[in-house]
Parts: C-alpha cells; sequence; structure tokens
C-alpha cells in the first residue's frame, strides 16, 4: 500500500513535470548503478542514450520495451538484463532519459 501510494504520487508530480521526480525513479530502480547522466559506466549515460534517439519517432516506446525486456548491441558488448520490475515507472523513466 505504501509503494502504491509513493508510486501514484511519483507518477503525479512526474506529471506536473518536475524532472526530480524521474531522478528519483532512476535511483528507486537502481538504474544508477549502470547509468549516470553524463559519465559512462557500465551503461551508456542518458545523455548518450537521449542523443542517439533524438527525433525518432515513438522513441519512448522502444526505451520503455529496451527498459523492461532488456537491450544489447546498441551501445556496445555489455548487454542490459530486464528491469521487469521497472515496468510501472519505465513511461516515466523513457520520456525523462529523451529528456536529458
Ligand atoms: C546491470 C547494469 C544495468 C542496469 C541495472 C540498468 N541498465 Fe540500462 N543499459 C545497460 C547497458 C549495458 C546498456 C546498453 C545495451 C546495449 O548496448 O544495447 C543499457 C541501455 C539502456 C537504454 C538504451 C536502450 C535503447 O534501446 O536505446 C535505456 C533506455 C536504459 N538502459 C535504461 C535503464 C533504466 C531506466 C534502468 C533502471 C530501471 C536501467 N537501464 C538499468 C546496463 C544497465
Amino acid at each position: 500500500m505504501k509503494l502504491l501510494i509513493s508510486v501514484c504520487l511519483a507518477a503525479s508530480v512526474f506529471a506536473s513535470g518536475a524532472a526530480l521526480a524521474s531522478a528519483e525513479l532512476a535511483t528507486k530502480n537502481k538504474c544508477n548503478t549502470c547509468h549516470s547522466l553524463d559519465k559512462k559506466m557500465i551503461g551508456p549515460t542518458w545523455k548518450d542514450i537521449a542523443a542517439k534517439n533524438k527525433g525518432k519517432k515513438d522513441a519512448d516506446k522502444a526505451l520503455v520495451a529496451s527498459i523492461t525486456k532488456g537491450s544489447k548491441g546498441q551501445y556496445g558488448k555489455i548487454p542490459m538484463p530486464a528491469q521487469a520490475g521497472a515496468a510501472a515507472d519505465a513511461p516515466a523513466l523513457a520520456k525523462w532519459i529523451l529528456a536529458q
């Protein structure tokens, strides 16, 4: 119940356009273990992902699929494991990443 409330809260804050809410989602879902805004770690930076997908039609949907199902071969040799636990937050995360 507590989780549900915080998810709803995070979603409504995001809807009002606060970037911080999704930065917190990235922390909550442990995306930051492998990603950062502009320092390459195990995964590509949020900025690299945004640049690669800039102007692509349905980029947010493609990123949601990559987040929930995993991704490989797009940025390097290391694949990203599926982040099934982040499914509910994936649309907000995808939009936030594309805005970096
Ligand atoms: C275990 C390390 C790891 C974790 C944890 C991780 N990622 Fe990744 N991520 C990667 C790697 C590695 C790639 C590059 C995969 C490739 O080359 O296709 C990647 C790629 C991506 C991409 C680009 C996919 C595309 O289609 O362009 C997105 C978006 C992304 N990650 C989001 C997330 C989000 C959001 C989370 C947290 C829910 C997360 N990642 C957690 C390692 C990780």
